[in-house]
């Protein structure tokens, strides 16, 4: 392969920690960034000559500033991952959750997909990557602001892949949409069907960026679950009782 240097933000632990280890075992340059800067470490230990960290909150300002910081130490970025995502159930419509999920899924995810793209935009292509969700699917009466941000990405995404096409520019883009995964988003809500291991859609995602995939729905029971989701008419949804 000759892309070796990805940015992974939102390295920090679940699937965006897997994917940098897997990178790693394939041989990757790999800039890790996210809050937690002493796990960011740890990752930078495995391999010091081939890892690089930086903090960063990508509900912050600085955050571009910070990207683009990492890149240089990298010695450059080919592909881009952005993993960072919050979400979680909350019927009660609680404002500081609801409004907590938009700013990291929205502002964050515009923040720091705009920024990866105006670097490829200079520096004549590249390739993005992005964890949204197929909870974007359908609106999910447990969780409105995560479903609606999923959508969202998943939108953003589609414009930009069009804007980059419009502007003649070789960015490419894969929107990674998982299912249930074993990570840390899902402590402490419910139980949850059809768990996926963490590690196997990290390997799932690697696979789909090798191939540059446009969409890649994470596993094949969820696309056809998302398949049927798209059958069901909007009057026969909202009648349904869909607690997960
Ligand atoms: N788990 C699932 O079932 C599932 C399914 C579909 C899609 N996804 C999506 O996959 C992505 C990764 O989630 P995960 O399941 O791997 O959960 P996770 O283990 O909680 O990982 C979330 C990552 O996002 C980072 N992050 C959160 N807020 C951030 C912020 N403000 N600035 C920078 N980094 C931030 C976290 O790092 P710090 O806390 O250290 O900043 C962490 O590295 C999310 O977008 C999630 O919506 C997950």
């Amino acid at each position: 392969m000759e892309r070796r240097r990805i940015v992974i933000v939102g390295a920090t632990s679940g699937i965006g920690r897997e994917v940098a280890m897997e990178l790693l075992r394939q041989g990757w340059h790999v800039g890790v960034a996210g809050r937690r800067v002493e796990r960011l470490r740890e990752i930078e230990a495995l391999a010091p000559a081939r890892v690089k960290h930086r903090q960063m909150d990508v509900t912050r300002e600085d955050a571009p500033e910070q990207l683009h910081g990492l890149v240089e130490e990298l010695g450059g970025m080919d592909v881009f991952l952005l993993c960072a995502g919050i979400g979680r159930q909350n019927p009660t419509l609680q404002a500081d959750v609801e409004l907590g999920t938009a700013q990291t899924n929205v502002d964050g995810f515009i923040r720091m997909v705009d920024a990866a793209y105006d670097y490829f935009r200079r520096r004549g292509g590249g390739h993005i990557g992005v964890i949204s969700s197929i909870a974007g699917t359908k609106g999910l009466g447990a969780a409105p602001a995560y479903s609606a941000t999923k959508r969202f990405q998943n939108t953003y995404i589609d414009a930009l892949a069009q804007l980059a096409r419009m502007q003649r520019l070789a960015i490419c883009f894969t929107d990674i949409r998982p299912g249930f995964v074993d990570t840390d988003l899902l402590r402490g809500d419910k139980r949850y069907p059809m768990l996926m291991n963490p590690a196997r859609v990290a390997a799932r995602i690697v696979r789909a960026l090798g191939r540059r995939e446009r969409v890649c729905v994470i596993d094949g029971r969820y696309r056809l679950l998302v398949f049927l989701w798209r059958l069901i008419p909007r009057w026969v949804w909202e009648r349904m009782p869909v607690r997960n």
